[in-house]
């Protein structure tokens, strides 16, 4: 496939704008982006998971004896631990502020070495290779970076935006089918709070699996519209968060068995479902939503009773004092901002 299919979507931020580069043999554009970064030295960061399946493609397009670090796969890795044996080794490696990481992997390795990125020697370059769905249209772009406190989830993390993403889809191919599913949610996501025309399409049977590249793409630029507009989440970047809230609450209180892809589709329902009950949206919208989500077998019903979750929801990051805002959706492509008392939401009786 020559580069020539690949998609590039430019995403403007406070420091300069960098690109997200969609399709099959995008990692043939690693050295040149290398290159460009003026790093004489890169580090790679990734997983036990991903390791075994890309390092060594990923290091032959990298200076000889470029360094790597693995940790377990998994959210358990997800802490500080982590994050102060990822910080040794940049430092034992010798790496300097003029230097580059590589984060190779899902949501948890970009959130990850990025984290470690912005804190090393007070920053330095990162450049974010994902493996996953949910990571090429999501985490791996916009900037946030982070870990677990065991608090909750993202509880400590900063905004440091990537040099660039790679996201070469021929890596999705490794993908089990449940892990790829899960970034469909995050898809699902983009098409009801912006998009009608790619809600329907991944509402089609086989729409996605044969549109890889462009709902990519499309998801992509969607992320960077909102994030142009909001880069340090003070209002409108909250749109992301559609059926997040809730499902934050069921991931938390599965204990990290129900996976994030399954815990959102299962809160955009739900959430869909209030603001019908209220008159914010047409009827039969979750229906729709639940349809689409199906189709990826992902679940869709509150496995949990509302009164435990709305507890949960207390501890949310973004509960502001006793409210909380929830993304509400009006109408497919369309969502908006709503703040409720605590207290009122844990009154709402959401199960069928
Ligand atoms: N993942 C949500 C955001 O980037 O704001």
């Amino acid at each position: 496939m020559p580069l020539s299919s690949l998609a590039h979507i430019p995403v403007s931020c406070s420091g300069g704008a960098y690109q997200v580069s969609v399709g099959p043999g995008a990692l043939e554009l690693l050295p040149e982006a290398v290159a460009k970064s003026g790093a004489r030295r890169v580090a790679v960061i990734t997983d036990s998971n991903v390791g075994p399946l890309h390092l060594s493609r990923v290091l032959s397009f990298l200076p000889p004896d470029s360094p790597h670090f693995i940790f377990p796969a998994g959210e358990a890795s997800k802490h500080l631990g982590t994050i102060g044996e990822m910080l040794d080794f940049l430092a034992r490696e010798q790496l300097t502020r003029s230097d580059l990481v590589v984060a190779l992997g899902g949501g948890v390795t970009g959130d990850m070495a990025g984290f470690t990125a912005a804190i090393y020697l007070r920053g330095i370059s990162v450049l974010q290779l994902p493996t996953t769905l949910l990571a090429a249209i999501d985490s791996s772009v916009g900037g946030k970076t982070g870990v677990d406190l065991p608090q909750g989830k993202n509880l400590a993390g900063a905004f440091w935006q990537p040099r660039a993403v790679l996201c070469d889809t021929d890596l999705l191919s490794t993908l089990p089918r449940r892990i790829l599913f899960d970034g469909v949610a995050e898809a699902v996501k983009y098409g009801v709070i912006r998009d009608a025309a790619l809600f329907r399409l991944l509402a089609t049977p086989g729409g996605f699996q044969e549109n890889l590249r462009q709902v990519i793409a499309r998801c992509v630029e969607i992320k960077a519209e909102i994030v142009a507009g909001d880069e340090f989440d003070r209002g409108e970047r909250a749109l992301l968060n559609f059926g997040h809230t809730l499902g934050h609450a069921v991931e938390r209180e599965s204990d990290f068995a129900i996976s994030h892809g399954q815990a959102v589709a299962i809160g955009m329902v739900a959430v869909t479902r209030l603001a019908e009950e209220r008159g914010w949206c047409e009827a039969g919208l979750h229906a729709q939503i639940a349809q689409a989500l199906e189709l990826y077998e992902l679940p869709v019903e509150l496995p949990y009773p509302w009164e435990r979750l709305a507890e949960a929801m207390l501890h949310d990051k973004k509960r502001r004092g006793n409210e909380l805002t929830l993304v509400v959706p009006e109408c497919l492509g369309r969502c908006v901002l709503k703040t409720l008392p605590v207290a009122e939401l844990a009154g709402e009786r959401l199960l069928p």
